[in-house]
C-alpha cells in the first residue's frame, strides 16, 4: 500500500479529499535549491477550477512548508508541504456511501481497504490529492529550468477539437513551452482553446463530461539519461503519469498514429547539427527516447485523459452495501472536464521523474544552484 514514488528523489503523498489536510513529502532533494512560495502558489492556481468550466468546489490551497526549507532554500532534509482542505461539503456524499460512481474508484477502494476507506469525495483516490503533487513539482520545475531543462504541456485534443502541433524546431518549441507555462488554459492556438471551452460548457449543459489528450515536451535534456530496462525514461514517466487520476493512456512520440508505417519512415535518421557539432535526429517519431535512454532530442509524450467520471446524468450502477442494482445521479461538485487542470499535474510529475533520473545519474547535488 505504498504511496511513494522515485529512487533517489522520492515523493510521498498523503491525505483524503475531505480530511483536514493533504500533502506531500519530497525526500532526496539537494540542499541549496531556491524555493519560491510565489511560484508554488502560481502553479496551484493553474490546477484550481476556473470559472464556468470548473467545479464549484473552490479550495484556496493555502499551503505551508513545514520542513526542509530554511531562509528560502532547501536544506537537503525531507521537504514537507501541507495543504488544508477548507471547502468541504461531506453531506454531498454520505447518502451515496455504497453507490459506486461508474468510472470512479469508490468500488475498487472499498474492495482494497475493506470498508475502512474515507469514502467522502473519492477519499485518497480523489483528484484533490494532485494539489500536493503540483506543490512539490513547483519546487523541482524551477531547479530544472536553471539547468536549461524546460517542461510544458498543451491540451492537444479536447472532445472533437484539436490544438495545433508543437513546432519541430527545438528553439521554436522552447518558446512555445515558455508561452504555455504562462497560460491558465494551456493551448498553442487560442482559437482552438475557445472552441474547447465551448465544448466543455456544452458537456456541462448536457449533464455530461468530456476528455482529451495532453501532450508534453521537454527540451534541454542531455543524451544518455535513463536506465535501459525497468527504469527506462519511458517506464518511469509512464509509471508516474498513470498515477494521475483520469489518465488512461500514454504514448511516446507519435507511436499510435505512425507505428503502422514502414521503418524507413518511422526511423529518426541521425545527423550532425552543423551549428553545434552535436548529434541530432531529422525527425522525432520516437519522442526523444531510444532504448529507454534520451537521445538529446526533445522528449515528447501524450496522455489520454478520460472524461470526468462524476456526471449528474442518471447512470446504472450497484449499491455494494445492499448488493443490488441501482441508479445514481451524482449530486456533488464536479468538473465537466479535468484535462485543463491535469496539465499542471502532468508537468509536475514529469519534473519529479526527470529530477529523479538526473540525480540518479549525476548525483544528488546536480540540482543544487549554489
Ligand atoms: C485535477 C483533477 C481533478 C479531478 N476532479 C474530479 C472530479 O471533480 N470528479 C471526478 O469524478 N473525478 C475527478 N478527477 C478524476 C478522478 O479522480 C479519477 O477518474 C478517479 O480517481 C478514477 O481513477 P482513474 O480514472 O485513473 O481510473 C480528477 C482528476 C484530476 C487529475
Amino acid at each position: 500500500m505504498k504511496n511513494t514514488f522515485g529512487n533517489v528523489l522520492a515523493v510521498t503523498i498523503f491525505g483524503e479529499s475531505h480530511g483536514p489536510y493533504i500533502g506531500a513529502v519530497l525526500d532526496g532533494l539537494a540542499p541549496g535549491i531556491p524555493v519560491s512560495e510565489e511560484y508554488i502558489k502560481r502553479q496551484l492556481y493553474f490546477r484550481r477550477p476556473q470559472g464556468a468550466i470548473g467545479t464549484a468546489r473552490q479550495e484556496q490551497d493555502e499551503f505551508s512548508i513545514v520542513s526542509g526549507v530554511f531562509e528560502g532554500k532547501t536544506t537537503g532534509t525531507p521537504l514537507a508541504i501541507l495543504i488544508p482542505n477548507k471547502d468541504v461539503k461531506s453531506r454531498d456524499y454520505s447518502e451515496t456511501r455504497y453507490l459506486a460512481r461508474p468510472g470512479h474508484a469508490d468500488y475498487t477502494a472499498h474492495m482494497k481497504y475493506h470498508g475502512f476507506e474515507d469514502y467522502r469525495g473519492g477519499g485518497h483516490g480523489s483528484g484533490r490529492i494532485t494539489a500536493a503533487l503540483v506543490a512539490v513539482g513547483a519546487v523541482v520545475l524551477p531547479a530544472l529550468r536553471e539547468k536549461g531543462i524546460l517542461i510544458g504541456t498543451h491540451i492537444r485534443t479536447l472532445g472533437s477539437v484539436y490544438d495545433r502541433d508543437f513546432s519541430e524546431d527545438p528553439q521554436a518549441l522552447s518558446e512555445e513551452l515558455r508561452a504555455l507555462n504562462e497560460k491558465v488554459f494551456a493551448v498553442l492556438s487560442d482559437d482552438a482553446g475557445e472552441k474547447m471551452q465551448e465544448e466543455i460548457l456544452r458537456a456541462k449543459e448536457e449533464q455530461d463530461s468530456v476528455g482529451g489528450t495532453l501532450e508534453t515536451a521537454v527540451t534541454g535534456l542531455p543524451a544518455g539519461l535513463g536506465e535501459p530496462w525497468f527504469d527506462s525514461v519511458e517506464s518511469m514517466l509512464s509509471h508516474a503519469l498513470f498515477s494521475i487520476p483520469g489518465v488512461k493512456g500514454v504514448e511516446f512520440g507519435d507511436a499510435f498514429a505512425r507505428v503502422s508505417g514502414r521503418g524507413a519512415f518511422y526511423n529518426d535518421s541521425f545527423e550532425i547539427d552543423p551549428e553545434t557539432g552535436s548529434v541530432r535526429t531529422g525527425t522525432n517519431h520516437n519522442g526523444g527516447v531510444n532504448g529507454g535512454i534520451t537521445n538529446g532530442m526533445p522528449v515528447v509524450f501524450r496522455t489520454a485523459v478520460k472524461p470526468t467520471p462524476s456526471i449528474s446524468r442518471p447512470q446504472q450502477t450497484v449499491d455494494f452495501g445492499k448488493m443490488e442494482n441501482a441508479e445514481i445521479a451524482i449530486a456533488g461538485r464536479h468538473d465537466p472536464a479535468i484535462i485543463h487542470r491535469a496539465r499542471v499535474v502532468q508537468d509536475s510529475v514529469t519534473a519529479l521523474v526527470l529530477a529523479d533520473l538526473l540525480t540518479l545519474r549525476y548525483g544528488t547535488d546536480y540540482l543544487t544552484n549554489s
